[in-house]
């Protein structure tokens, strides 16, 4: 594990200001582990609400247009996040390419967009089981890192550190069903070795997350992991108790 797991919360379409109260227990949490980056992607309607509760926690996006403004009735642009105070968008979520038809390239477009508004990105990947069966998860996973990533003259200009990828296999979202350790390290090494092809040295950066049913239990042996420089977590983020059991797996250095 990297120096500084990075744990990130996505609320997916959960969440109303009463779960502001959450987002301040996980926020005075987290400040007693400062070894961990830790940040949550609340719906957008909460995003700016949530910075304002928040102080040792980043606030993100679950999604951005790629465009920075124009007629795209509903769509939320990167320079509007930043607008509100987001430090990060996640982008090409499997939920956004199932339910929106997003494409690689969407979501490399949308990666960019959120670079150039000054956003960290959060670009996901992750197989079907299908794909897992019939033995090409590793290709296809690795055709989206290829495909999603932003252009290499784009992330030569990113700071360092901003830009993450989270490999979440589709099968593991919200089942319960969470992927082998093994299996983890192996397709986390894949990743790296496309990133390095792509970026050079600089692809040495990107932190790799996780993601897919982790929580207190699994998440420690995960985290532990090699190459694994964090998580992305669904459904154990939307309450303080279940989260920060996560990061207290991250982090060994908690000040009390
Ligand atoms: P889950 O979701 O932790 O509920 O499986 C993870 C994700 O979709 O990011």
């Amino acid at each position: 594990m990297p120096a500084r797991p990075y744990i990130v919360g996505n609320w997916k379409m959960n969440g109303t200001r009463a779960m502001l109260s959450e987002a301040r227990s996980i926020d005075r949490a987290a400040a007693r582990y400062p070894g961990v980056q830790v940040a949550l992607a609340p719906p957008f309607t909460l995003v700016h609400a949530m910075t304002e509760e928040v102080q040792a926690i980043g606030v993100g996006g679950q999604d951005c247009h790629a465009e920075t403004k124009g007629a795209h009735t509903g769509d939320i642009s990167a320079v509007m996040l930043a607008d509100c105070g987001a430090s990060f968008v996640i982008t090409g979520h499997s939920e956004r390419r199932r339910d929106h038809g997003e494409s690689s390239d969407m979501v490399k477009a949308k990666a960019e967009a959120a670079l150039a508004a000054g956003l960290g990105v959060i670009v996901c990947v992750g197989e079907t089981l299908d794909e897992r069966e019939s033995g090409k998860a590793e290709a296809i996973v690795g055709g989206q890192v290829d495909a999603s990533l932003p252009a290499p003259e784009i992330f030569a200009d990113a700071a360092q550190g901003k830009i993450s990828v989270a490999y979440e296999p589709v099968w593991a979202i919200g089942t319960g069903r969470v992927a082998e350790v093994a299996d983890v390290i192996a397709m986390h090494q894949a990743i790296r070795s496309r990133l390095e092809a792509a970026y050079g040295e600089q692809g040495a950066t990107v932190r790799i997350l996780y993601g897919g049913s982790v929580n207190a239990e699994n998440g420690t042996a995960l985290l532990a992991a090699e190459g694994v420089g964090g998580a992305l977590v669904g459904g154990a983020s939307l309450t303080a108790d279940s989260f920060v059991a996560i990061i207290a797996a991250a982090g060994t250095d908690q000040v009390i």
